[in-house]
């Protein structure tokens, strides 16, 4: 069965906590990756996580991403809005990726509306904290065509 999803948290990332909490809710990546797993236990997905401050090492993460996993959700952080070479390397995973953002990129600062991989993703969701998370693990159940777990 198709239903291993790679969530992939970029620059700034590790330091969640200390981020604004108006935008980024307090919490730690540790605390959100745990969230996640919640959710992907929920839905019958296994995941696993990445993150990482440098560019090079997301790239050469993204070349491998296709032996590691049948989908992804990405959170590029501010590289979202600039890397081409990200943008690049998700291209040439072929991987399925919703993109997700805990804020609403959309309402904040003109820089932050534009996503340089826009065109590549299935879906995106911003604006929702870490529910945004299970709403992009339910859009990829549906593309991985995993079915629901049989009640008991
Ligand atoms: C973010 C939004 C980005 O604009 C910002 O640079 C981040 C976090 C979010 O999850 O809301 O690092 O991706």
């Amino acid at each position: 069965m198709k239903n291993r999803v790679e969530v992939l948290h970029g620059v700034n990332f590790d330091v969640l906590d200390r981020r604004d909490p108006e935008q980024y809710g307090g919490m730690s990546l540790q605390e959100l990756e745990v969230q996640i797993k919640r959710y992907a236990v929920d839905l019958d997905l296994g995941v696993t996580f990445f993150q990482s401050n440098f560019e090079g090492e997301f790239v050469e993460y993204l070349h491998r991403l296709p032996e590691l996993a049948d989908a992804a959700i990405i959170n590029a952080g501010a590289w979202t809005h600039y890397s081409y070479a990200i943008r690049d390397a998700l291209e040439i995973s072929g991987v399925p990726a919703i993109e997700v953002h805990l804020s609403d990129v959309d309402k904040r600062e003109q820089w932050r509306r534009q996503s340089v991989n826009a065109d590549l993703v299935t879906g995106k969701v911003a604006g929702k904290g870490p529910d945004g998370y299970r709403e992009a693990l339910e859009m990829l159940r549906r593309e991985l065509g995993v079915e629901p777990p049989t009640a008991a």
